[in-house]
This record gives C-alpha cells, sequence and structure tokens, in this order.
C-alpha cells in the first residue's frame, strides 16, 4: 500500500505545486482534497510555465489519473477555463475525474466573499468565494455535482437565490442574482464537464486497494486550516492530513505516510500574526529573490526567517513522517541565516505554538545563527554536492522536527530537486 498526503506545513505556498509535480512521476493516481481556485500551483517543466488552480498538478503527465475530490469547493467556470488553458498548451485532461459529491462555488459565494471583506470581516481572502462556498456547504444550502444533474435543479436553486438576494439587496444594497443567468453559465460548463464526473471514492479506494500509488495533494497549508491554524485569518477546509480522509473518501487506515512541505523560510498573504517576518530589507531580499507573490492574487507575501515552533506544530497535527524542504536556493546569498527555535511571551518561553493570537501576537522569536553557504546551489544534484553549510541547515531542521528530510529542492525546475528516500520506493532510494 502506497498512499501519501502531501501537506503544506507553513500558510501555504510552500512550493506544493513543484513537490507534488516531481512526486506525481513516481504515482498512478493524484487527488485534490480540499480548498478550491484560492490555491495556485506554478510547474515549470522544460522552461514552459503552468499555473494549475484546481487540477491536480500530475495533469502534466499524460498516463496519470488525477482527481478533484468531494471536498473541493468546485468553481466551474475556473475549472473549465482551465481545462482549456491546459489543453491549448498541449496537455490532455483525459484522465481528469471528478467527484460527483463536489460542492459547486457559485456566482453569489464570490460576491459574498468580496462584500465581506470590505465589512466586518478583513481576513485577506483571495475573494474566490472559499469561505462563502463551504459555509452553504455546512449550512446544507449547497449544491453538489450531482445535485445539478437532477431534474429538480432549477427549483431548489430559485429558492437559495432568492433568499441570497433578499441579504445582497437588504443587507448590502446590491443587486441580486438572476436564476437563468446563473444556469446560462452553468449549463455549458456541466456538459464541458460531465464526461468526468464519476463517485472518485470508489476510484480512489479501489486504486489504493489494487497497489496503485496515490498521492493526495493539499493546498494551502496548516496554519490556514479552519481547525489548526491562526483562526480566524484561515481558509474555510481542512488542509491537514485528516482532511485528505475526509475530502477524498478514504479511511485513515489507508494513508501509510504524511509528507510536510517546508519552504526554507515563511512566508504568508493576507492578514495576521506572524512572528518571525521580516518587515526589513532582508524581508524585501527574500520576495524579491524568491519571487514571492501570490499565484492566485499577484498579492505580495510577507516574508521571514524559517519557525522551527510552527514546524514542530505542523509534525504533531499532521502527523508528518517526512519533509521536503524547497527554495532553500533562495538563502544563497546570506552570511548567515537565523531559525526559531522557541517565543518569549513575557518572561517565559514557549515551545508549542500557542492557540491565541493575542498571545502570538506578542510573542518574540528566539533565535539559533547558523552559518550561510554563499554559493549557488541550483545545480546540486546529490545530497553530498551540497556545501557543508546547506547540509547543516537541512540538519538542523531534522533536528528540530524530530522528522527526516527525504527531498530538497534547490530551484524551480523538476530535474532541481534531491532526494535522499523515495517515498513510494523506486529512483532515488538509498
Ligand atoms: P480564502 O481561502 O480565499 O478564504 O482566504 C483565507 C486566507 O487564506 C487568506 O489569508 C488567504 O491569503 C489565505 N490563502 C488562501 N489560499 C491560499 C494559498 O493557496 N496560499 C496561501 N495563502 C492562501
Amino acid at each position: 500500500m502506497a498512499a501519501v498526503v502531501l501537506v503544506g506545513a507553513q500558510w501555504g505556498d510552500e512550493g506544493k505545486g513543484k513537490i507534488t509535480d516531481f512526486l506525481a512521476e513516481q504515482a498512478d493516481c493524484i487527488v485534490r482534497y480540499q480548498g478550491g481556485s484560492n490555491a495556485g500551483h506554478t510547474v515549470v517543466v522544460g522552461g514552459q510555465k503552468f499555473m494549475l488552480h484546481l487540477i491536480p498538478s500530475g495533469i502534466l503527465y499524460p498516463d496519470k489519473v488525477c482527481v478533484i475530490g468531494n471536498g473541493v469547493a468546485l468553481d466551474l467556470e475556473m475549472l473549465v477555463r482551465e481545462i482549456e488553458g491546459l489543453e491549448a498548451q498541449g496537455i490532455s485532461v483525459a484522465n481528469l475525474r471528478i467527484s460527483s459529491r463536489a460542492h459547486i462555488l457559485m456566482p453569489y459565494h464570490k460576491k459574498f466573499d468580496e462584500l465581506q471583506e470590505l465589512g466586518c470581516r478583513q481576513l485577506g481572502t483571495t475573494k474566490r468565494g472559499i469561505g462563502p462556498a463551504y459555509t452553504d456547504k455546512m449550512e446544507r444550502v449547497g449544491f453538489r455535482l450531482v445535485d445539478l444533474l437532477e431534474a429538480d435543479f432549477l427549483s431548489r436553486l430559485a429558492t437559495v437565490v432568492s433568499a441570497k438576494n433578499r441579504v445582497l439587496e437588504q443587507v448590502y444594497g446590491e443587486a441580486g442574482f438572476d436564476v437563468d443567468q446563473i444556469w446560462a453559465t452553468l449549463a455549458p460548463c456541466i456538459e464541458r464537464v460531465r464526461g468526468h464526473v464519476t463517485d472518485t471514492s470508489l476510484l480512489v479506494n479501489r486504486m489504493v486497494s489494487e497497489g496503485k500509488r496515490v498521492l493526495f495533494e493539499g493546498a494551502q497549508g496548516t496554519l490556514l486550516d479552519i481547525d489548526h491554524g491562526t483562526y480566524p485569518y484561515v481558509t474555510s477546509s481542512s488542509p491537514t492530513a485528516g482532511g485528505a480522509c475526509v475530502g477524498a473518501g478514504v479511511g485513515p487506515t489507508k494513508i501509510s505516510r504524511v509528507l510536510g512541505v517546508v519552504k526554507a523560510y515563511t512566508t504568508r498573504v493576507g492578514e495576521g500574526p506572524f512572528p518571525t517576518e521580516l518587515a526589513d530589507e532582508v524581508g524585501e531580499f527574500m520576495r524579491q529573490r524568491g519571487a514571492e507573490f501570490g499565484t492566485t492574487t499577484g498579492r505580495p507575501r510577507r516574508c521571514g526567517w524559517l519557525d522551527a515552533v510552527i514546524l514542530r506544530y505542523a509534525v504533531r497535527v499532521n502527523g508528518l513522517t517526512d519533509i521536503a524542504i524547497t527554495k532553500i536556493d533562495v538563502l544563497d546569498d546570506f552570511d548567515s541565516l537565523k531559525i526559531c527555535v522557541g517565543y518569549r511571551y513575557g518572561d517565559r518561553i514557549l515551545e508549542e505554538f500557542p492557540e491565541s493570537l493575542k498571545v502570538l501576537q506578542d510573542c518574540e522569536p528566539v533565535y539559533v545563527e547558523v552559518e550561510g553557504w554563499k554559493t549557488s546551489l541550483a545545480g546540486c544534484r546529490e545530497y553530498q554536492d551540497l556545501p557543508e553549510a546547506t547540509r547543516r541547515y537541512v540538519e538542523t531542521v531534522a533536528k528540530l522536527t524530530g522528522v527526516p528530510v527525504c527531498m530538497i529542492a534547490v530551484g524551480p525546475e523538476r530535474h532541481q530537486t534531491i532526494v535522499t528516500k523515495s517515498l513510494f520506493g523506486g529512483p532515488g532510494t538509498p
């Protein structure tokens, strides 16, 4: 059995797309299990850049089954646009499978997301309608893909839309939505994806039972998790490893390994406390060197030193068995590097990530300083090619988290990846 869950160990944007793309080569099936088009993965293959929001990056390999699971908030218009974009770049989506249980993100969800961001709830969301779509799912007024294919859909939609319109008109003073117009947009999208819709839980479980290699690809990151993140500055789904079970319809006994993707420094988009943030020229250097601008929104990401308190927390709530370090080459030019090992809070040192945002806001990072390597890592292909100082940095991460590092990314290209242990067996196994 080889079912690996890949999760972001920080605030998202850890470089999961690149690691997923790399692991996808060894996998038979790649599954997205939560989030929606708020996610953005950039994958560079042979100099060609692919931007993916909803479709698993495994789609870039012709022979992989790619699944959008039931836990995804599915924006059908965006999905069709993404399919067409990939096809225009010569990529076939024939192996894409979409869960009939996935909830549909409606145009009014985006409108509510925008309006709520202007009002009392300023979280810095991507305005892709994610919060309102998951709210409707939990409130049981959402629509699953399978519901759209049923005869009473339009009358059910009319009931929901009239309730939404009352809020839009009376609370926000905005124009409401027209059911026929919504349908006019949805209908061609449904036709376009109909052939890909199936019971993906059945499909994925069957593949796991047959001994196929399945990779569950988390979007966002641990600290954006609705339960375990820095609430309320979180997304509305469960990017943590447990989310893979719920969002794909597989039991926890089917998961063999959990890989945490860790960027060699820390970034965050949107609002909320960030203890190791560098609001200075060092942070600016990281932003420019690491191209830290959102794939989905283009917003500049806040940057700071690596935070091992966060990583230990990610190890705990995800049950990480392995770590992949990404973008370590962004740190090539530093004389020395800092890693946060604890938080000073008043006269106490906290070793565990606090649940109170007020406490987190007042935490001062306690750093250890390690030597930089001052050389380009771009050409390193084996662990032994890395300078001693880089290896020490990697080993410090493993020691501080208690989890082995199995992959290190030294650049955006597929081949710029050092593997010390293969999660699926095969190439790279020591
Ligand atoms: P939402 O997911 O659009 O509701 O946004 C909620 C929070 O999650 C905001 O702070 C966003 O910036 C953040 N967020 C959502 N998706 C991503 C992502 O893919 N990477 C990083 N941050 C994200």
